[in-house]
C-alpha cells in the first residue's frame, strides 16, 4: 500500500521507526515531515497528509505527535478523514474493522516503539468488515454534507 506519514517535533523519533517498519512490510512510504527536531505546528503536517489520503494519492496515513491527539484533531477536520488515536492493539484492529479508519495517530510521548510497531502492523493488515459497520460509517459521512 501507499502510506503518507507525518509528525511534529514531538513525534520525530517514532516516525523514523514506523517508516522503517512500513518499508520492511513492503509498503511505499511518502514522508510529509517534519524532518528536524525544531518546534513546528502539527496542523501544518496533518492537513497535507489528510489531503493525500482523501484525494486517493495514498491509501492510508499515519500521523504522530507528542500525544497523538492534536494531530488527529486537525486531520479529522478534513472531509473524508477518519483518524483514530490508537495506543493499544485492540483499538488498532477495530478502528480498521469497524470504523474503516484511514489515518492512524499515535503519541511518541505515550507509547514506546515496540508497542507502536505492533499497532502499525495490525492496523495496516486489517480490512474493514463492512456489513452493519458500513451503515454506521455512511452515517458519519452524511454528517460531512
Ligand atoms: C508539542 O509540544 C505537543 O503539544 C504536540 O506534539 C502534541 O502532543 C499535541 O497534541
Amino acid at each position: 500500500m501507499k502510506v503518507a506519514i507525518g509528525c511534529d517535533h514531538g513525534g520525530l523519533n517514532l516516525k523514523a521507526s514506523v517508516k522503517e517498519l512500513l518499508n520492511a512490510l513492503g509498503h511505499e512510504v511518502e514522508d510529509f515531515g517534519c524532518h528536524t527536531a525544531d518546534s513546528c505546528d502539527y496542523p501544518d503536517i496533518a492537513v497535507p497528509v489528510a489531503n493525500a489520503v482523501v484525494s486517493g494519492q495514498v491509501d492510508r496515513g499515519i500521523l504522530i505527535c507528542g500525544t497523538g491527539i492534536g494531530i488527529g484533531i486537525a486531520a479529522n477536520k478534513i472531509k473524508g478523514v477518519r483518524a483514530a488515536l490508537c495506543h493499544d492493539s485492540f483499538s488498532a484492529k477495530y478502528s480498521r474493522a469497524h470504523n474503516d479508519a484511514n489515518i492512524l495517530t499515535m503519541g511518541e510521548r505515550v507509547i514506546g516503539p515496540g508497542l507502536a510497531k505492533d499497532i502499525v502492523t495490525i492496523w495496516m493488515a486489517k480490512d474493514f468488515e463492512g456489513g452493519r459497520h458500513e451503515r454506521r460509517v455512511e452515517k458519519i459521512k452524511a454528517l460531512e454534507k
